[in-house]
């Protein structure tokens, strides 16, 4: 979407993956605080989400929207004025149709859907200084061109505000799944690939509820062609320190979507990280892939469903290349510096994990334990023409 924001993946924190609606405007500030005393924002996580369960239920008498007043007694306005002090974006989720998700399943009280109140709501957001909203389906009901339609006038609405806005939808939410049937970059910023994702490496859903790790990844490589600068797909947001997984599968959750160029989302309680989680959040070789101007989602250029070669050609001439040990067992993985769109005879790797640089004349091999990502910066040489589109494939159906 050309609206000026989210030429490179976003990069923040949203509230839901740890807090669920367990969320006040104290725990948000302390995150915001935790975002900027461990570095996180200075490394680009930006965008502070605050996701469902921020509402009152209840409009205004003049059909305003409205913080929830035991959980923000101090107005929405406020909190985004705190972020905006420390150097920090506010974002908001919101939905068209009806209820949000913890409303229609009842966790979370009222129906405040933004549908038929598109123009007075984003003027609701851009006066309480939001940069960003999610904005999620959440419907068992409507066609996608309901969705389309539905998602297109939340668009024009926020254009209209004069505010930078990212706009970052959900097509996946209950809905029967749409996301990978369309290329949603004419209406968003952000367009979620899949159902929900959980803290688990595999969950056994091709694109049901919840996702694992590697569901979300056999989804999204294939949508490649779509990526680039304003607008991304959003594999959904990080379960990096969050636990449910081993070492070796978070590093690869997070060079992978730093791979795919996907938003890096935190959804971890950043007041109190690990050390082995601060190192995966805060490696700076795999933001810099991810962040990377020319804004390339990787393509997969060999291998198959278990041993996966992904390459992003970078603005500098380099090529990042992930090795992705998708099968059970420690695999050695070889491609070559042609393979991944590199000319020439003479390049140096950088290893993302450990920047550690080696030499090659065009082998690029890594002995990879299981559910495990080598990630190599690929410099030297020159740089041949882009690699052949990737093929769509459509995800099967979900949940509804
Ligand atoms: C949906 C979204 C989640 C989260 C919840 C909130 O499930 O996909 O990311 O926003 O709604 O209820």
């Amino acid at each position: 979407l050309a609206n000026g924001v989210a030429r490179v993946p976003p990069m923040g924190w949203n509230s839901w993956n740890s807090f669920g609606c367990n969320i006040n405007e104290t725990l948000i500030r302390q995150m915001a605080d935790a975002i900027v005393a461990s570095g996180m924002r200075d490394l680009g996580y930006q965008y502070v989400v605050v996701d469902d369960c921020w509402f009152n239920p209840n409009r205004d008498s003049a059909g305003n929207l409205q913080g929830d007043p035991t959980r923000f007694p101090s107005g929405m306005r406020a909190l985004g004025d705190y972020l905006h002090a420390r150097g920090l974006k506010f974002g908001l989720y919101q939905v068209p149709v009806d209820r949000t998700c913890a409303q229609y399943f009842g966790v979370y009280p009222g129906a405040t859907g933004s549908q038929g109140h598109e123009a007075q709501d984003a003027r609701q957001f851009a006066a309480w200084g939001v940069d960003y909203l999610k904005y999620d389906w959440c419907s068992p009901n409507g066609t996608i061109q309901d969705q389309v339609a539905t998602f297109a006038r939340m668009r024009d609405a926020l254009a209209a505000t004069g505010r930078p806005i990212v706009y970052s939808i959900n097509p996946n939410s209950i809905h029967a799944k749409t996301g990978p049937q369309r290329n949603w970059g004419d209406v968003a910023n952000l367009w979620r690939t899949t159902e929900d994702i959980t803290n688990a490496w595999d969950t056994g859903q091709a694109n049901g509820y919840p996702m694992g790790i590697q569901n979300i990844v056999n989804v999204t490589v294939p949508l490649a062609d779509y990526a680039g600068p304003g607008g991304f797909n959003d594999p959904d947001m990080l379960e990096v320190g969050r636990g449910g997984m081993s070492d070796t599968e978070m590093r690869s959750h997070f060079a992978l979507w730093a791979m795919l160029a996907a938003p890096l989302i935190a959804g971890n309680d950043v007041r109190s990280m690990t050390s082995a989680t601060q190192a995966i959040l805060k490696n700076q070789d795999l933001i810099a892939i991810n962040q990377d101007p020319l804004a390339l989602q990787a393509r997969q250029v060999s291998g198959d469903s278990s041993r996966r070669v992904l390459a992003k050609r970078l603005a500098n001439g380099d090529v990042a290349v992930a090795l992705f040990n998708q099968s059970g067992a420690t695999t050695t993985i070889a491609t070559s510096a042609a393979a991944i769109g590199k000319t020439g005879s003479s390049f140096t790797l950088r290893d993302a994990w450990t920047g550690a640089t080696t030499s090659t004349t065009g082998a690029v091999t890594a002995t990879v334990p299981a559910h495990g990502t080598a990630v190599y910066r690929v410099s030297g040489g020159g740089t041949a023409p882009p690699a052949s589109t990737g093929t769509l494939v459509s995800a099967a159906s979900g949940r509804c």
